[in-house]
C-alpha cells in the first residue's frame, strides 16, 4: 500500500497556525498567495487508519474522562521494536500531553532553580525557552558549521562540550537527536561521546527524539537508548506522533525513562504540573499509526528525499548564492540567505515582503543565525518549487 504525497490538502481557514493568521504573525500586508514553510507541520492528510481510528471514537458521544487504550504501550514497544531494534520496558514509559511539557518535567525533577542546561545552538527555540521558564539558565555549545560538498554542515564542538559539561552548575542537557534545524541524525559513536561526558560530569541528559523516524535517504538513525544502553540511568528519551504522523494537534507523547528512581520524580513532577494529560484521540492515533501505518512513515521519508533533491538541485543550478544544510533527518532544512544581496538583518523582512515565503528566521534559533531561515520541506513538490522560484524572482529583481 502507498500514500499520494504529492496531494495537498488545504489548510487555510481551518485555524492552522501554519496558513492562518500570517499577516498578523509575521506583519504582511497580504499572505493570501505567501507560501508558508514555517513551522513543524505538515501539509499532508494523515493516514486513513488514523482517521478512521478517530472517526470510531468520536462516534460515540460522550467525551468524559477516560483510562487509557490499553493498546497503547503495547504500539509503542511495537513500534520501536521494528523501527529501531530498540526494545523498550512498557513500565519504562511515562505518558503526557507532549514532548515539551515531557522534558520540562524531566529538568523540574533532575536540576534545581539556577542550573545551568546544554544546548547546542542553532536549536529549537522552545529549548531556551522551556529552560528560562524552568527558572534555570540555557549554557551554549554551539554546533560547528562547515560547507562540505556545497553543502553546510554542522558537529559538535566536543571540546567546549567537555568544559560547560564540567562547571559546577551545569545539571543537564537537551540533546536534539535527530537536530531541527540543521537536520543532523547524530551517529552512535557521536551520542556515545556525547554520553560519556554528561556522565562523568553528572549531567542529566534529555534526548529529543521527535524527528526519530525522519530518516532521509541511506542514513540511519539509532536512538539514544540503544546507541548508549549503559547510560540510560541518567537520561530520557522522549518523543512522539506528532511529526511523523501530522498529529500534533491532538496531544500525546511519551518518555523512556529506564531508571526507576528517576522516573518516579518525573511522573511525580509531572503530577504536580498537571500536565501528564494524554489525549484520548492522540492514543488512538499513536496505536493506529505504530500498528498499521508504516507504509506511510515509509512513503513520507522518500517525499522528504525527493523535495530535499529538489531544493540542492534547483539552488545549485539557479540559486547558487543560498547555501543550504545536508538533511539526513527531519523534514526541515536550514538555509544560509546571507549572501542574496541583502543585509542580514533585512533578510526575513525582503523573504516575506519581496519573495512571499514564510521561513522560521535563524534568529529565533540563535542570534548567530540572522539572515539563515528554516524551511519546513513537508508538502508536495509543486510546492517547494513555488517557493523556491518565488525567492529566485525576487533575488534576481534586486
Ligand atoms: C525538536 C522538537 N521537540 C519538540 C517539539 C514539539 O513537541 P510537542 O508539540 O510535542 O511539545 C518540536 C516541534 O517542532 C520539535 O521540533
Amino acid at each position: 500500500m502507498g500514500f499520494d504525497f504529492e496531494t495537498i490538502i488545504e489548510r487555510r481557514n481551518t485555524n492552522s497556525v501554519k496558513w492562518d493568521g500570517l499577516e498578523q504573525k509575521f506583519g504582511m500586508a497580504d499572505a493570501s498567495d505567501a507560501v508558508s514553510m514555517w513551522i513543524a507541520d505538515m501539509d499532508f492528510a494523515c493516514a486513513p487508519e488514523i482517521a478512521q481510528a478517530i472517526q470510531d471514537l468520536v462516534a460515540h458521544p460522550v467525551y468524559g474522562y477516560y483510562n487509557t487504550q490499553p493498546e497503547l504501550l503495547p504500539a509503542i514497544c511495537l513500534w520501536q521494536k521494528k523501527r529501531f531494534g530498540l526494545t523498550v520496558e512498557p513500565e519504562n514509559l511515562v505518558l503526557g500531553s507532549g514532548v515539551i511539557s515531557l522534558y520540562a518535567a524531566g529538568l523540574q525533577a533532575m536540576t534545581r532553580k539556577g542550573d545551568g542546561v546544554i544546548i547546542q545552538s542553532p536549536v529549537y527555540y522552545p529549548f531556551a525557552k522551556t529552560i528560562e521558564s524552568s527558572d534555570r539558565v540555557v549554557v551554549e555549545n554551539p554546533l560547528i558549521e562547515e560547507e562540505r560538498d556545497g553543502r553546510l554542515t554542522y558537529s559538535i564542538d566536543f571540546d567546549n562540550l567537555r568544559t560547560v559539561a564540567a562547571r559546577e552548575d551545569v545539571t543537564a542537557m537537551i540533546f536534539c537527536n535527530p537536530h531541527n534545524p540543521v537536520g543532523r541524525i547524530w551517529t552512535p559513536e557521536e551520542q556515545r561521546k556525547v554520553a560519556e561526558i554528561c556522565c562523568q560530569n553528572g549531567v542529566f541528559l534529555i534526548s529529543d527524539e521527535i524527528h526519530a523516524d525522519l530518516v532521509i535517504g541511506n542514513h540511519k538513525m539509532v536512538p539514544f537508548m540503544k546507541a548508549c544502553p549503559e547510560h540510560s540511568g541518567h537520561a530520557m528519551s522522549v518523543t512522539s506522533t506528532s511529526k511523523t504522523f501530522n498529529v500534533a494537534g491532538l496531544h500525546a507523547a511519551y518518555a523512556n525513562i529506564p531508571c526507576a528512581e528517576t522516573r518516579e520524580k518525573i511522573q511525580a513532577r509531572m503530577t504536580r504540573n498537571r500536565s501528564g494529560g494524554f489525549g484520548y484521540l492522540g492514543a488512538a492515533a499513536m496505536i493506529a499509526a505504530y500498528t498499521k501505518c508504516d507504509y506511510y512513515a515509509d512513503g513520507l521519508c522518500k517525499q522528504l528525499e525527493k523535495n530535499a533533491n529538489l531544493v540542492y538541485d534547483f539552488l545549485r543550478e539557479r540559486l547558487p548564492q543560498v547555501r543550504v544544510s545536508d538533511l539526513q533527518g527531519t523534514y526541515l532544512m536550514w538555509v544560509d540567505m546571507t549572501h542574496v544581496g541583502v543585509p542580514k538583518e533585512k533578510v526575513e523582512r525582503f523573504l516575506l515582503d519581496k519573495a512571499g515565503v514564510i521561513f522560521d528566521p535563524g534568529a529565533w534559533f540563535s542570534p548567530r543565525y540572522e539572515g539563515y531561515g528554516r524551511m519546513n520541506i513537508a508538502t508536495n513538490s509543486a510546492t517547494v518549487l513555488r517557493a523556491l522560484e518565488k525567492i529566485e524572482k525576487a533575488v534576481k529583481s534586486l
